[in-house]
Formats: structure tokens, C-alpha cells, sequence
């Protein structure tokens, strides 16, 4: 099986916060599959019916599937696909999932300016982002990679500050930390690979073209957050 299969769609969804509101927004324009659920241990659901077979990957990997057409489209984080970089087309912002990228420290570490955390060390998911940022600020820092629980890392000592995306504020909120700037704005994108756009262009164009009306229309509705 792979998405070269003309007769067939691949749509790719990500684990995570961003699952839901993705299945909803295209169930919601007639793409859905009897037992998609993030709980499933089933990870390729198909709709023969339809013609439609849905992926769900770890939230980093979906862009890597769509880039070498192991799926034609999917739905993924603009923070996502800045930190990954891949060749993709980013068809539609779907305006769901906000959020941000941002650095923040601990309240007590708080300096002046940003220059003044010159080779502190930054803890992160997003490591590439995070040395973009800082590279065009021309500062050096110390990046240290993490998968997750990264306001972690400041408490007990394994960095300085970090960079991470905030939604609510609450985590940060919730570990003394602050927020000294912000590096992005992030909502949840369509994506498609390039071959498949070409080869696939009326199916993937038109679920391009529902998305659109149905977000125009308010169907959605709900300014979930990622
Ligand atoms: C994300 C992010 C923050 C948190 C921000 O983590 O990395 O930790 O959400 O949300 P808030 O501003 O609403 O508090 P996620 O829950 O994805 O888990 P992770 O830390 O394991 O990556």
C-alpha cells in the first residue's frame, strides 16, 4: 500500500491535541472512516467506499510522510512544520490549534534584554527553531533537545530557559515561568505532497475548496487550541 495508488487518498493525522478537532473538520466535509480514533491501535483506517485511507502518525513524522507520498495530505501544526522543514505544499491555514512559539525563562532569571541570556542553555522541542531565532538575533546559546515536558527542564537545572509553544499559558503559569519573546504564531495546516497535488489535483483540490467552506461557513466553529 502506498498513496502512488491513484484510486486511493492517503490523509495523514497526527497524534496529539491537534487529532480531534482534524478528524471533526473533515468528517465535518464527508472524509471519515468507521473506527478512526486516536485510541485505535490500528494505524491506516480506509473507507473503501470512499476511496479514502487514513494515517496516524507522531506528531514530528507527519510531515515526513506527506514529503515522500506515503500520504498525499494531512493536517499539522505550523510549529511542526517550521521545526521539520520538509518539502511539502502548505495548501490552507485552518485556522484551529492556536498557539505559539516562544522562549521563556524562570521569573528569578528574568534579564533586561534578550542579549543578556547570550550562552545560557535553551531547552527545547523545536531545536532548529530555536537556533533560527536566536542566530538571527545574533546570539549564541546552548540548545539542548528534549521530547517533551520541556518547562521541565529550567526547575531542576538543565537549562536556563526554554522555547516551546504556549496555548493557554497555564504550564507556564503553573512552573514560574515567563514569557521574554515571542518567535511565532502557530495554527494547524493543511499539507499535501507535491507529486500528489499534480497527480491527484480535482480530489485534493476540492477537499481544499470544502475546508474553505466550511470554515467560511462556521461550521467548525470551535477555536480549539493545539
Ligand atoms: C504543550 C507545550 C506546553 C503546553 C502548553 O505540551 O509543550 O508544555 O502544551 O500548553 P498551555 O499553554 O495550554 O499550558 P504537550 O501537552 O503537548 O506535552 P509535552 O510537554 O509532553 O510536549
Amino acid at each position: 500500500m502506498t498513496s502512488s495508488d491513484l484510486n486511493y487518498l492517503t490523509v495523514a493525522l497526527p497524534k496529539g491535541k491537534l487529532f480531534a478537532p482534524s478528524a471533526k473538520m473533515l468528517a465535518d466535509i464527508g472524509y471519515t472512516a468507521e473506527g478512526l480514533s486516536e485510541k485505535s491501535r490500528k494505524l491506516v483506517i480506509t473507507n473503501e467506499e470512499e476511496k479514502i485511507r487514513f494515517i496516524i502518525t507522531k506528531t514530528a513524522d507527519l510531515p515526513t510522510y506527506v514529503e515522500y507520498g506515503a500520504a498525499d495530505v494531512g493536517i499539522i501544526g505550523k510549529d511542526v512544520l517550521l521545526e521539520e522543514g520538509k518539502d511539502v505544499y502548505e495548501l490552507l491555514d485552518l485556522k484551529f490549534g492556536f498557539c505559539r512559539l516562544m522562549v521563556a525563562v524562570p521569573q528569578a532569571l528574568q534579564q533586561e534584554k534578550l542579549s543578556d541570556y547570550a550562552h545560557m542553555r535553551v531547552a527545547t522541542k523545536y531545536p532548529r527553531v530555536a537556533e533560527r531565532f536566536f542566530s538571527s538575533m545574533g546570539i549564541q546559546m546552548e540548545i539542548i533537545k528534549l521530547n517533551g515536558s520541556i518547562e521541565l527542564a529550567p526547575m531542576v537545572g538543565l537549562a536556563e530557559m526554554i522555547v516551546d509553544i504556549v496555548e493557554t499559558g497555564r504550564t507556564l503559569k503553573e512552573n514560574q515561568l515567563i514569557e521574554v519573546a515571542q518567535i511565532h504564531p502557530a495554527t494547524a495546516r493543511f499539507i499535501a505532497n507535491r507529486v500528489s497535488f499534480k497527480m491527484k489535483f480535482d480530489r485534493i483540490n476540492r477537499m481544499v475548496e470544502d475546508l474553505k467552506t466550511l470554515m467560511e461557513g462556521g461550521v467548525n466553529g470551535e477555536n480549539s487550541s493545539c
